[in-house]
């Protein structure tokens, strides 16, 4: 390979020891319940995107023009997601997921509520990020309980780290934001500290931000909130 070349997994993004990148998640082979996998096979090819390293054109995905795009990075089983798509028509949103079973569960909320203004990929968000969405094109990232990667030998882990917020602010319109959610107070600080460091990101509210009324109180965050437990909102916004 000619000196000026890099292969392609030696790009920009963090490795282990034997250079393969981190990931921010752990595939989990999860088992596709059959309505699912039903889900899958009817709505992947209406509402799925293929990852393919290939930008995307935004508004003839979602056949219409100047909608706002929200995209939202490893939705989990997507109810947070279809309940925001339901509630706000006049948004378009993309959601990524790496999970099978998560894809398959949207993909059956999409069908049940009859959604117009959601696709998703299924496909590490760094990748997705860097290949297929274009430059400036987002009005909104949605980053909702990303996982903590609690122990500190697996902090390299984070999905948020500088690197990829710089990633991140390259693809947002000025005035955009960036929503970070979690339920972990030491992750919490260090989301707070990381995009407090981007000079392309202003912080909306001087520390957290309360919990704005499109991120619905999820089962979980519920039952966390009668026991104590703390949940941090995070925006901040590209100037
Ligand atoms: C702790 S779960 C939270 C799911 C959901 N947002 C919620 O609030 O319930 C984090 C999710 O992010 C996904 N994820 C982590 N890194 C990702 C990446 N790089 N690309 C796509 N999905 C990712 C994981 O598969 C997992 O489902």
């Amino acid at each position: 390979m000619p000196e000026n070349e890099t292969p392609e997994n030696e790009t920009m993004e963090p490795q282990d020891s034997k250079h393969r990148p981190i990931r921010s998640f752990v595939l989990r082979q999860g088992r596709l319940t059959p309505a699912q996998q039903r889900a899958i096979e009817t709505g992947m090819p209406k509402f799925g995107v293929e990852y393919r390293p290939a930008l995307l054109e935004l508004d003839a995905l979602f056949g219409r023009n100047d909608s706002p795009k929200v995209l939202e990075i490893g939705f989990g089983m997507g109810d947070s997601t279809a309940q925001i798509a339901a509630a706000n028509p006049q948004n378009d949103y993309l959601g990524i997921e790496v999970h099978g079973p998560g894809v398959g569960n949207l993909l059956k909320l999409i069908e049940a509520s009859g959604l117009t203004n959601l696709r998703l990929i299924q496909h590490d968000a760094v990748e997705v990020l860097k290949h297929m969405i274009p430059d400036g094109a987002l009005d909104g990232v949605h980053i909702f309980f990303p996982d903590p990667w609690h122990k500190k030998r697996h902090h390299k882990r984070r999905l948020i780290q500088g690197a990829f917020v710089q990633l991140l602010c390259s693809k947002l319109k000025v005035g955009a934001y960036i929503h970070v959610a979690t339920d972990w107070q030491e992750y919490a600080e260090w989301v707070l500290e990381v995009l407090s460091a981007e000079a392309q990101l202003v912080n909306s509210a001087g520390g957290y931000a309360p919990r704005p009324d499109y991120r619905p109180l999820t089962k979980f965050e519920k039952r966390g909130l009668k026991l104590g437990h703390g949940v941090w909102d995070i925006i901040f916004r590209r100037i």
